[in-house]
């Protein structure tokens, strides 16, 4: 009896996974819809209705994840075909065919929301290690596939990533958001946060946290750490503290990659000296825009390599381990600039890098200042997006210099 019932379930199964790419099809036909940061703040006031959240993401998470798939299956193939891919992808599909089962569940039945809300933290927890097992693919297939200066490829690859990192957060944000305002819990440390959204977040606290927690990193490494100098200026109302809705934990993650990234280059950069001099941070609000500039001494790099730091393919550090989170480095497998970029940008900011060689580097974070403005910024799969992934290795429109000596006699013949 139980061997049948396991054999039933088997070919319940299977028959549910040999319609994975209708549900594909079918859910990437719809655009994903970005939310503002007004709408995530209004799903989560007093009047939140579970109900109402419910029949949103059993339709919205589906296309989001659906719209990225289509991607997924453009890579080039031998990315596609590693191992880490492969698993990724699983998830993926799994994740999708248990959102599937709701779609015929009654939203006013209680279990049913309930049981959602345990799906939805289930999903979670499987991607929590999406962006090392997909960097892990990357590396295979570079170690087994790529021939060097492939252009086109790194073009695709790093075209995939950005979008599919970002959907990724996308994701996240929307089941962080439902699983923590419906588990029937306030948050005691952070009365006001409505899931994971400060409406009144203080930015300069942010910088304080993140500060010293890279502080305390680098002390571990380096026996001592550069000072803070931190300087604001709010043109609205000037003396009051800098505030505005936003998802601390991103904040912080930006602000906490960018300074271990100062810190250790003040520090090698300082190496015979006494004294280390201090990472200046400023930050100023104006009517738009709220922006955060980092400042180190830390000797800079050159311009020429500047785009390069943001790329997943140009990982210089040693390779991390999955699962390692006993070690905290201070710098890790190269995805702290191009991960934080994706962070500024969601919410229609933006990140970047002012580097003067032999001087220090300058981090500018810019970030929407109002609420209205902070719309998600979402990659949607259509005919553009497919152009990019068919894009091949075309004549530079640019001259390239020779590397040869200049022989004038053939110069003159070839002409
Ligand atoms: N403030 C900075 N000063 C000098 N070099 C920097 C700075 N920030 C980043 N870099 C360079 O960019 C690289 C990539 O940075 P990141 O994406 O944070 O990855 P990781 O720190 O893990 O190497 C660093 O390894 C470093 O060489
Ligand atoms: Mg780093």
């Amino acid at each position: 009896m139980a061997s049948k019932m396991k054999f039933v379930r088997f070919l319940t199964k299977t028959a549910a996974l040999a319609n994975v790419p209708k549900h594909i099809e079918h859910f990437s036909k719809f655009s994903p819809s970005p939310l503002s940061m007004k709408q995530f703040l209004d799903f989560g006031s007093t009047n939140a209705c579970e109900r109402t959240s419910f029949s949103f993401l059993r339709q919205e998470l589906p296309v989001r994840l659906s719209n990225i798939m289509k991607e997924i299956n453009l890579l080039p193939d031998g990315l596609l075909a590693t191992p880490s891919v492969q698993l990724v992808q699983s998830w993926y599909i799994q994740s999708l065919m248990e959102i599937l089962e709701f779609l015929d569940k009654n939203p006013d039945d209680q279990r049913v929301l309930e049981t959602f809300v345990e799906v939805l933290e289930g999903i979670r927890n499987r991607h929590n290690d999406v962006v090392p097992t997909m960097a892990q693919g990357v590396i295979e297939f570079k170690d087994a596939f790529r021939r060097p200066d492939d252009a086109a490829t790194d073009h695709n690859i790093q075209y995939f990533l950005d979008r599919f990192y970002t959907s990724r957060i996308s994701i996240r944000m929307l089941i962080n958001q439902h699983t923590l305002i419906f588990d029937g819990n306030t948050n005691p440390a952070h009365p006001n946060t409505i899931g994971c959204i400060d409406p009144v977040c203080d930015v300069t606290e942010v910088v304080r946290d993140a500060y010293e927690s890279a502080k305390l990193l680098c002390e571990q490494y380096y026996l001592g750490a550069p000072e803070l100098e931190l300087r604001q200026m709010n043109a609205n109302i000037i003396r009051e503290p800098i505030q505005i809705s936003y998802i601390p934990s991103h904040l912080y993650h930006m602000l906490f990659e960018l300074f271990k990234n100062a810190m250790r280059a003040t520090i090698e950069n300082h190496e015979a000296s006494r004294t280390l001099p201090p990472i200046r941070v400023m930050v100023a609000l104006g009517g738009e825009d709220l922006s955060i500039k980092m400042s180190d001494c830390g000797g800079g790099v050159p311009f020429r390599k500047t785009e390069r730091l943001f790329s997943y393919m140009y990982s210089t550090a040693p390779r991390p381990s999955i699962g390692d989170t006993q070690r905290a480095p201070l710098a890790g497998f190269g995805y702290g600039l191009p991960i934080s970029r994706l962070y500024a940008r969601y919410f229609q900011g933006d990140l970047q890098l002012y580097s003067m060689e032999g001087h220090g580097t300058d981090a500018v974070i810019h970030m929407k200042a109002l609420s209205t403005d902070s719309v998600e910024r979402l990659p949607v799969f259509n005919q553009t997006a497919l152009r990019h992934y068919k894009l091949s290795l075309e004549a530079d429109d640019w001259c390239v210099p020779s590397k040869e000596p200049l022989d004038l006699a053939i110069y003159r013949a070839a002409k």
